[in-house]
């Protein structure tokens, strides 16, 4: 039995491809793993906060040290920090904003990569702290960036995940791109097929 958190970073609603392909697959997912229970955070519509002055403060001294704004600016983050650690599994769905990831979604990393929670920092340097885990990326994005091709080194919401997501000792890393969701109706079309059926590949192989 797998404990997933689910987040969509989309802000629209129906319209948005990233949001209508993680639920179709967590659906699809709850159906074949009826034991599986699943978190939904929906940072598209309730963006975490940004971190701030009072959050730097607490995330690098000692709860009995903080003032009362510092323990409200960490409670948030610590909540956060829980919630992403209880999970086995993560599915994240992600418009690519401007090359990368979007702000809602990297408000949230800021969030959750905290020193002594899900990385650690000795005289060797840094070690994820989050193990035995593996990540589905659902990817929206208006273009296309496939490897060889010019606009490839243009994909920056690719090597950012794995390499942030790698950072807190996440490795298992499989990406499913809607692309090309600018690229004319075919092609749009023939995109979303593609990562419908890429995710239904993955139901059983995940
Ligand atoms: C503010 C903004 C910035 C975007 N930047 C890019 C971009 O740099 N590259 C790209 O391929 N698509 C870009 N797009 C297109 C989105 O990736 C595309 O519309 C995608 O479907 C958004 O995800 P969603 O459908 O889940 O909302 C951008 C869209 C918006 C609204």
């Amino acid at each position: 039995m797998a404990h997933i958190l689910h987040i969509d970073a989309s802000p629209r609603g129906d319209r948005s491809i990233s949001r209508t392909l993680s639920k179709e697959f967590v659906n699809d997912w709850k159906a074949t793993h009826p034991d599986d229970t699943v978190t939904y955070r929906d940072l598209g519509h309730n963006p975490v906060p940004l971190v701030t002055e009072p959050w730097i403060a607490a995330a690098y001294s000692s709860p009995e040290q903080h003032t009362p704004e510092q323990a409200e600016a960490i409670r948030i983050s610590d909540e956060l920090v829980d919630e992403f650690l209880a999970a086995d599994r993560f599915v994240f769905a992600l418009p690519m904003y401007n090359f990368s990831i979007s702000a809602s979604f990297k408000a949230y990393i800021d969030q959750i990569v905290r020193v002594g929670r899900t990385f650690a920092v000795d005289e060797n340097g840094y070690k994820g702290l989050v193990h035995g885990k593996k990540a589905l990326v659902v990817a929206a994005q208006g273009g296309s960036y496939p490897e060889g091709s010019p606009a490839h080194s243009y994909d920056m919401q690719t090597p950012y995940l794995q390499l942030i997501l790698g950072f807190m000792g996440i490795t298992d890393l499989q990406f499913i791109r809607a692309d090309n969701l600018m690229g004319g109706e075919e092609g749009r079309n023939q995109a979303i097929a593609n990562a419908q059926s890429a995710l239904k590949a993955a139901v059983s192989n995940w």
